[in-house]
């Protein structure tokens, strides 16, 4: 049985605060079940939504809050270039996040994007851990989630927990966890702003089932943390 909770916020300021503590609740808690073995698992989300939420574990309270010694950084997904290019993920995570907190580096494990798409896929899906604590992830305007784009053959892989795909609108090489393992994490936060995720929202929150790709992701706990004018559309909150 899925837990699904929708909460609507006031803008994108607060998706970003929402965000934070949620991500250091699920740290708090996934370092408690664990004991003193006890690792928090967390696959980030790229683009541009996660940013101001990233900037916030850097401060005060979540930042103390959160043993970072006990953290494992993973990503959802990853742009085919290298790691200093402009649309690095992994770049934009470490300017806002990972050079700003005690991580230890060995426990930063980024999507190798200047290699060859599908040897970087292999490679990762060679590390990932059985299970991730939590899942961060954003929404495109077509629905897509992590670089599971509409109409590309990611959107349909059940056996490959982590693999390349090329993204002809974007033509662009991307690697991207696939459903199955976005929807063992132990839960997933989706967070969404802006009016022009309204249409993919509805769809996704209330629309039929597979109208948009982010329906595939149906972890045991699954929160969405959405700004009023993402939600405009939606019927029924
Ligand atoms: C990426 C992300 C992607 C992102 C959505 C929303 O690599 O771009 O993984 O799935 O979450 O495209 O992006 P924004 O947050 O920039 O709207």
């Amino acid at each position: 049985m899925s837990a699904r909770e929708i909460v609507v916020l006031d803008d994108a300021d607060q998706v970003a605060a929402a965000g934070a503590e949620r991500f250091t609740a699920a740290c708090e808690r996934a370092i408690a079940k664990n004991g003193a073995r006890g690792t928090f698992r967390v696959a980030l989300a790229g683009g541009s939504t996660p940013r101001a939420m990233y900037v916030k574990l850097t401060g005060s309270p979540f930042c103390e809050r959160i043993d970072w010694a006990r953290v494992e950084i993973f990503f959802g997904d990853e742009r085919c270039v290298p790691p200093d290019h402009a649309d690095s993920n992994f770049r934009m995570a470490r300017e806002a996040l990972l050079d700003h907190v005690p991580l230890d580096a060995k426990h930063v494990h980024r999507v190798e994007g200047e290699k060859d798409p599908e040897a970087a896929a292999r490679a990762y899906e060679a590390i990932l851990p059985e299970r991730i604590d939590l899942v961060l992830l954003g929404m495109g305007p077509d629905g897509h989630t992590a670089s599971l784009f509409p109409g590309t053959p990611a959107i349909a892989e059940r056996a490959r927990r982590a693999m390349a795909v090329y993204v002809e609108k974007l033509k662009s090489w991307r690697v991207t966890l696939t459903a199955p393992v976005l929807s063992a994490a132990e839960e997933v936060v989706v967070m969404t702003v802006g009016d022009e995720k309204a249409d993919a929202l509805a769809l996704a929150l209330e629309g039929p089932d597979g109208a948009v790709p982010i329906q595939l992701v149906k972890p045991r706990r699954m929160t969405w943390l959405i700004d009023r004018a993402a939600a405009k559309k939606l019927a029924r909150v």
